[in-house]
C-alpha cells in the first residue's frame, strides 16, 4: 500500500486551548507536566502507552504508536484556558481536588502560569454555575470576535506552530437543531442576532474553526455538531470530533454489552445509577443539564444491541440512567449497574457492576489522546468529523444518514486501521487465512 496523504511533520510548538479549567482539564495539564517531569506514568493513554501490530502475526513487527505516527510530544505542548474564575490552573486543580497536594506541589510554578482568559459565558445555558471571568460584548459575533483575538495572542506570545482547541466546560442544557444551525449564511446571521440556539460553546467551536483549528467537544452538549459549523469546517480543514468523552459507567457498558450480544443474551433490563460530588455532578443536578447528559448515556445500548435485528433479545429492554450529585464525594465517583439477563429458554439471570471510578483521572488520559490525535488528523490533510475517533467519545459524531459505532473494540479497530492507512501499511481484517492456506 502506499501512503495515503503525507502527513506534516509533528516540530513545533503545539498548543492546546481548553474551554474550561475545571476537573477535567486541570488534571489532563497537571498530568502531562508531570508525566514530562518523569514523576508519574501516563497510564489509560494510547498515543504513549498504546502498540500498534504491523502486517502478519509472523512478521513480529509492534512499534509503539507514537514510534509509527508523527505526534506531537509532550514536552512540545503549551497550554491556554478560558473559565468564568479567576483561578490560575494551580488553584483550579486544588479546587477540583482530583490530584494529591503533593504532586501539584512539585508542579505549583508551571501551573500558576496558566492564567484563564476571560470566558464566554451566559447562565442561559449553565443555570448553576456564575463567575467574575466574563467578557461582555455587543453581540455574539463580537464575543466570538474577541475570542479570535485570544487565540491569536496566545499563538503569538507562545510561539506556537499549531493549536488544537477542547471544550471541556460544564455540560450546557438540551438543545436541539434549528434552523439558525442549518447553514453557515443563518449561522453568521444568529451570531450577529445573539440567537438564543447559540450557546456559548457554539461560540467557541465557530472561533477554532474559523482560523482552521481542529476542535473537540468533552461534553454531551450541542456544539460543532450543527451543519453550518461542520460546513465551515470543510472550508477552513478544521478536523472536528466529540461529543461526550467515554469513561465509567458508559466505558464499561461499551465493555460488556458488546460481549453480551456476541453470545446472544438477552437483555431485560439495564439500570444505572451514580453518585459523584464535583462540579460536574452540581451542574448536572440541574434537569436541563441532565437531560443532554442523558440522552448521550442512553443511546449507545441502542446502537450496540440493534433490537431491531435482534428482536427477541433486546425489544423490551427497559433502560434508565440516574446521577445523583453527592457531595461527599467529590471526583470519585459510585456506579452501580444492574443487567437483567436472559438466558437459554428464557432462563432469568442478573449481573451487578460497582464501579469506584475517578472521573477526571479516566477522562484526563482521553483529552490528552485526542488533543494529539486530532493534531495528527490535521497535518494528514483529513477535515470534517474524524470518526475514527469514536473510541473516545460516548455519542461519536457520525455522518448525517449513518448510525454511529459503540461497540469500544470495533472502534479501536478503527482508529488502529486509520492509523496504518495514515502510514501505507495493510489494514488487518483478523481474516488470517494466509497462515493455513
Ligand atoms: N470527567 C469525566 O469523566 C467526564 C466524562 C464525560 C464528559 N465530561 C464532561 O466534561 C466537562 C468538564 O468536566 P469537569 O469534571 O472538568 O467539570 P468541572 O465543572 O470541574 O469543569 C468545567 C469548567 O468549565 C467552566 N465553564 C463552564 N462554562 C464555561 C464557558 N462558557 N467558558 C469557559 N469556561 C466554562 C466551569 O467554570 C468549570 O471550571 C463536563 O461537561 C463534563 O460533563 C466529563
Amino acid at each position: 500500500m502506499t501512503k495515503v496523504s503525507s502527513v506534516r511533520s509533528a516540530e513545533g510548538k503545539l498548543g492546546i486551548l481548553l474551554v474550561g479549567l475545571g476537573a477535567v482539564s486541570t488534571t489532563t495539564i497537571a498530568g502531562i507536566i508531570a508525566v514530562r517531569k518523569g514523576l508519574a506514568k501516563p497510564i489509560g493513554s494510547l498515543t504513549e502507552m498504546g502498540t500498534i501490530r504491523l502486517g502478519k502475526r509472523t512478521e513480529g513487527r509492534t512499534p509503539t504508536i507514537r514510534d509509527f505516527v508523527p505526534l506531537a510530544r509532550y514536552d512540545q505542548l503549551v497550554f491556554g484556558a478560558w473559565d468564568l474564575f479567576n483561578e490560575n490552573c494551580y488553584e483550579a486543580a486544588k479546587t477540583a481536588g482530583v490530584l494529591e497536594p503533593a504532586l501539584l506541589d512539585q508542579i505549583k510554578d508551571e501551573l500558576s502560569a496558566i492564567k484563564p482568559m476571560p470566558a464566554v459565558f451566559d447562565r442561559q445555558y449553565v443555570k448553576r454555575l456564575d463567575g467574575p471571568n466574563v467578557k461582555k460584548g455587543k453581540n455574539k459575533k463580537d464575543l466570538a470576535n474577541q475570542l479570535i483575538a485570544d487565540i491569536r495572542k496566545f499563538k503569538a506570545e507562545n510561539g506556537c506552530d499549531r493549536l488544537v482547541m477542547l471544550w471541556c466546560g460544564s455540560t450546557e442544557v438540551f438543545l436541539v437543531e434549528s434552523d439558525v444551525h442549518k447553514s453557515m449564511a443563518a449561522f453568521e446571521k444568529g451570531l450577529e442576532a445573539s440567537d438564543p440556539a447559540i450557546p456559548s460553546s457554539m461560540i467557541y467551536a465557530y472561533a477554532a474553526i474559523s482560523e482552521g483549528i481542529p476542535y473537540a467537544n468533552a461534553a454531551p452538549n450541542l456544539s460543532a455538531d450543527v451543519p453550518a459549523l461542520m460546513e465551515l469546517a470543510q472550508k477552513t480543514g478544521s478536523p472536528l470530533v466529540g461529543k461526550d468523552l467515554k469513561t465509567g459507567q458508559t466505558l464499561m457498558k461499551t465493555i460488556i454489552a458488546p460481549g453480551l450480544k456476541a453470545r446472544l443474551l438477552g437483555i431485560d433490563g439495564w439500570y444505572s445509577t451514580n453518585i459523584l460530588g464535583n462540579r460536574d455532578g452540581e451542574v448536572l443536578d440541574d434537569p436541563e443539564s441532565f437531560k443532554t447528559k442523558e440522552e448521550s448515556k442512553k443511546s449507545v445500548l441502542d446502537y450496540i444491541l440493534q433490537p431491531n435485528l435482534y428482536p427477541d433479545l433486546y425489544k423490551d429492554l427497559h433502560h434508565v440512567v440516574r446521577i445523583n450529585y453527592y457531595k461527599p464525594r467529590g471526583d470519585a465517583k459510585e456506579g452501580w449497574d444492574n443487567i437483567d439477563l436472559v438466558g437459554w429458554l428464557g432462563y432469568k439471570m442478573q449481573l451487578k457492576i460497582n464501579f469506584l471510578c475517578r472521573d477526571s483521572i479516566l477522562a484526563a488520559p482521553i483529552v490528552a489522546d485526542v488533543a494529539l490525535f486530532l493534531d495528527l488528523a490535521h497535518r494528514a490533510g483529513m477535515s470534517g468529523i474524524q470518526e475514527w475517533l469514536s473510541f473516545y467519545f460516548k455519542s461519536p459524531m457520525h455522518a448525517p444518514g449513518l448510525y454511529p459505532e459503540h461497540d469500544l473494540f470495533i472502534q479501536l479497530m478503527k482508529l488502529k486501521n486509520t492509523l496504518r492507512y495514515m502510514q501505507g501499511e495493510e489494514l488487518i481484517t483478523h481474516l488470517g487465512r494466509e497462515y493455513y492456506d
